[in-house]
């Protein structure tokens, strides 16, 4: 497996992908598969091609050439922001599901997080009953501080998010 940051050569196979995670993972996206299936090549680029002002990225997990899965990097750049990093968008294909994906595409997202200075944090949000995941953000030492309830409505069924956040270099105040 190899992971590295996405760019336009990655957009068709990163489009494929991501509708299939919507498709089969409905209640883990707060984007539906009809949100997004009309998306020109153009949008697609547009999203997974990392920012100039560093604001957001992509990482993808391939193996053998073949585009496994990714997760999103969203660094805000408002002053009072700009400390905390949110991910956002974690999908492996099942075929390669407990193989590790999980936490290669984790790590290299928290060790891009913790390379921008001035950055201390990093949250995401994740379907309270989605087991899985939870256990991967909890394995790497984020920390669940709360859950909105009915935040995602798929169906016509609410879902719970539950709230992580993984901290360092902690100051007063
Ligand atoms: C959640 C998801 C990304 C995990 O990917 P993965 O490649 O299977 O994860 P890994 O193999 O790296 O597993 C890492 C850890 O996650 C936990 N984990 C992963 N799958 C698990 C499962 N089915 N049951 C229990 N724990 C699980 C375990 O703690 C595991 O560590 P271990 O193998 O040492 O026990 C994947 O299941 C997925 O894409 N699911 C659908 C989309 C989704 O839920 N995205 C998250 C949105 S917030």
């Amino acid at each position: 497996m190899k992971v590295r940051l996405l760019d336009a050569t990655d957009a068709r196979a990163y489009q494929r992908l991501r509708l299939q995670a919507l498709q089969e993972s409905p209640t883990a996206f707060s984007a539906s598969h009809a949100d997004e299936v009309g998306r020109s090549l153009d949008d697609v680029v547009a999203r997974i091609t990392a920012a100039a002002d560093g604001s957001v990225c992509t990482f993808g997990i391939f193996e053998q050439d073949q585009l496994a899965g990714f997760v999103a990097v969203i660094h805000p750049q408002r002053e009072k922001l700009r400390h905390a990093v949110e991910l956002a968008g974690m999908y492996v294909a099942p075929s390669c599901r407990r193989r590790g994906f999980g936490r290669a595409l984790l790590q290299a997202a928290v060790a891009h997080a913790h390379a921008i200075a001035g950055v201390r944090q990093i949250r995401l949000g994740v379907n309270a009953s989605n087991a899985e995941a939870r256990a991967l953000y909890q394995s790497i030492g984020f920390t669940s501080y709360g859950v909105e309830p009915g935040a995602l409505q798929v169906d016509g069924m609410c879902h719970d998010e539950a709230h992580y956040v993984l901290r360092w270099g902690l100051v007063a105040g």
